[in-house]
């Protein structure tokens, strides 16, 4: 597929250097992906780094103590995100031998991690092939194909993640993922894309058709 393979060419080109992506450890990697919601990557990096470094591995959250854990989450807000991530870790050190689950389906079942977050782990950790879609998602596959469906509906995240579950080249999917996010965040912008300067200047809908400022929908609910 010409979108997926030029997507991962333009990524290998203009990532950026971000140590979660260094890894295939599914804690460091859980971690950077509840830190990073909700917040920009230039806010959650030295919040990251403490974190790991206070923490390097499952057991090490575990059995801090919670106020340390909120301790080093100040700052960043969303107080119930470290809580959770306590949680989840105790639980992955107690009932999981500190292992995190091998597969979508069985992360899906821990306790704080939904659907983003288990596709976010199965992809970059273990390579399968499931789709993460998150709002930078949304927004690249509306354009580029100039979808109408409102992203705030119910049905919207079926729509886009079948959408991006056919899109992504099978084997490839912790390249595609961070591909898209990382096209989403620095390309795809929400306010005032740089279209002229776009490797899908010739193919996205959005653009060929003047909705770039439109689109995605998304009504207020
Ligand atoms: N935001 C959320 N997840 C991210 C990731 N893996 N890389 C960069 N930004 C992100």
């Amino acid at each position: 597929m010409k979108f997926s393979n030029s997507l991962i060419q333009w990524y290998l080109q203009n990532k950026r250097d971000l140590p979660w992506r260094d890894t295939t450890n599914p804690y460091i990697i859980w971690l950077s992906e509840i830190m990073l919601q909700q917040t920009r990557v230039a806010q959650g990096l030295p919040y990251f780094l403490r974190f790991t470094d206070a923490f390097p591995t499952v057991f090490d959250l575990a059995n801090a103590q919670e106020e340390e854990v909120l301790k080093l989450w100040q700052g960043l807000g969303y107080y119930s995100r470290a809580r959770n991530l306590h949680k989840t870790a105790k639980q992955v050190a107690s009932e999981f031998n500190g292992e995190f689950p091998k597969t979508y389906e069985a992360l899906l079942r821990l306790k704080g991690i939904g659907a983003y977050t288990a596709a976010a782990i199965a992809s970059f950790a273990y390579n399968e092939n499931v789709p993460v879609v998150d709002g930078n998602v949304f927004r690249v596959l509306a354009r580029y194909f100039a979808l109408e469906t409102d992203i705030a509906a119910n049905s919207a995240k079926k729509e886009f993640t079948e959408l991006a579950a056919e899109l992504l080249p099978k084997g490839q999917a912790n390249l595609f993922n961070q591909a898209i996010m990382e096209f989403g965040a620095l390309q795809c912008v929400p306010k005032n894309p740089d279209c002229s300067n776009c490797i899908f200047n010739d193919s996205c809908a959005a653009l060929q058709l003047k909705k770039v400022g439109q689109l995605p929908v998304k009504s207020k609910k």
